[in-house]
């Protein structure tokens, strides 16, 4: 079992490049499969959500291979349409594979991602796009089986603007006779990732970034390349951490209008924040002020995945802040960990108000989901003493190397084997 033992205390300066991100590259490599080709997808995290995905990818016959952090995937050859229990449950996120295997070969079989730490994770919007372009879906003891000898293109409206119901519902319109209209589309910078790397293949997919997205269906595809852009996530994690210890950074690679909400928060908590076309240099004392209620809501709102970021940057900030949660049910698990340290954070339902103490202190905590295991991180930076944290897998599904970055901003923070 391995641990991270952070050091509290230290102010965190310097530069960062910011990792690929692993939202926009989960649905990209789904789409390597719609068509039969070599996609080279460069500047790629290598992330245990990452090495999922390609397992899925070669248990359906593709080939894949790492050229330094280029990931070479050979869809040419691919023959499988079923993805087993075992990797489906290795990544929720899996479900986007549906979409992807419906378009290139008409059927594909999977099992139902279940429930996740954050909640329950319906695909009911998923399925009703894929059937809408008609899909026949049977539902039976956990496994989903798809058949669509013909997906003919569909007018699909989402109840909501699902990321992974949108990036689904491209996929598999990419492999639809005519044009596809979705509309109240997700608006995520991801989905234009994946607009870009579809039309590299020789896809039309437009309106990426609004709520309409058109795509023009069945046309001749071919091997694609592409440069995964910086995790805006990752970014404001970082950009958090400074903000709570104090300290002079700038996180570079990143596109400074995609953590809006996040650097507007952390400015009206006291922050210098200064935002250039592919960096942001944000300067802190250290101890912030509460902010006015934060409500996380589809992009461009406040992203929820930056939600336990940010509360961990105001758990010594003078004053409450309240947190309103809107996108998942059960998202703040890490608020009891949280309380080990000394924090304040009461919840009732989708809200949670955080108290702003005088300190922190080092304790031993356990992540309970990626982005609450790196709250946990931050909280123990700021901390006094030697903060333990276990439960690391949920941590490595998303951040490359949390310690190396931190360390980089000079942290004092060691993963360690433990017995
Ligand atoms: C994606 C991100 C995740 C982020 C989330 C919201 C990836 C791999 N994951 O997740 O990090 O937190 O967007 O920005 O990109 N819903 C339904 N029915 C459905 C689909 C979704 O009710 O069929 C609900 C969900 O329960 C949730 C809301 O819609 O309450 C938004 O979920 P969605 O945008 O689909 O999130 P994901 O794509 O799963």
């Amino acid at each position: 079992m391995q641990e991270l033992f952070v050091e509290g205390g230290k102010r965190l300066c310097g530069e960062l490049t910011i990792q690929g991100s692993k939202n926009g590259v989960l649905p990209i490599l789904a789409a390597t499969i719609v068509c039969a080709g070599e996609c080279r997808l460069g500047n790629c995290p290598r992330l245990r959500d990452v090495d999922a995905s390609i397992a899925i990818l070669r248990h359906l016959g593709c080939c894949t291979r790492w050229e330094g952090d280029t990931l070479i995937v050979d869809t040419t050859h691919m023959d499988g349409t079923e993805v087993p229990d075992a990797l489906m449950s290795e990544m929720r996120s899996s479900v986007i594979f549906l979409g992807a295997i419906l378009a290139r070969q008409g059927e594909a079989v999977l099992s139902y991602p279940g429930g996740c730490e954050l909640g329950p994770r319906p695909i009911d919007m998923h399925l009703s796009a894929l059937r809408a372009l008609g899909a026949e879906i049977a539902e039976r003891s956990g496994t989903l089986r798809c058949q669509a000898k013909v997906l003919t293109a569909a007018e699909l409206v989402l109840p909501l603007p699902s990321v992974g119901a949108t990036e689904n519902a491209i996929l598999a319109a990419c492999g639809a006779d005519g044009t596809t209209v979705i509309y109240n589309a997700a608006r995520e910078p991801e989905i234009g990732e994946l607009q870009d790397f579809l039309n590299a293949m020789g896809a039309q997919v437009r309106g990426a970034g609004s709520s309409i997205v058109t795509v023009s269906g069945k046309r001749p595809l071919h091997g694609g390349t592409h440069r995964v852009v910086a995790d805006r996530i990752v970014a404001a994690t970082y950009l958090c951490a400074a903000a709570g210890c104090g300290g002079d950074v700038r996180i570079t690679g990143v596109d400074y209008r995609q953590l809006a909400t996040v650097t507007g928060a952390l400015a009206e908590a006291g922050c210098a924040v200064e935002s250039e076309e592919c960096a942001v240099h944000l300067r802190s004392e250290g101890r912030l002020r509460s902010i006015r209620p934060v409500r996380t809501a589809p992009y461009p709102g406040f992203p929820t995945d930056a939600q336990p970021a940010l509360m961990a940057a105001l758990l010594r900030a003078a004053g409450s802040t309240v947190f309103v949660e809107n996108i998942f049910e059960n998202r703040y698990r890490h608020a009891g960990e949280l309380a080990r340290l000394g924090a304040d954070v009461r919840i009732a339902g989708r809200v949670a108000v955080v108290s702003g103490v005088d300190a922190l202190h080092g304790a031993s905590v356990r992540c309970t989901d990626l982005r609450g295991g790196a709250a946990l991180v931050l909280a123990g930076l700021q901390a006094e003493g030697t903060t333990r944290v276990s439960l690391l897998a949920h941590i490595d599904r998303g951040y490359v190397s949390i310690e190396r970055d931190l360390t980089l901003l000079g942290a004092q923070i060691e993963r360690k084997e433990q017995p």
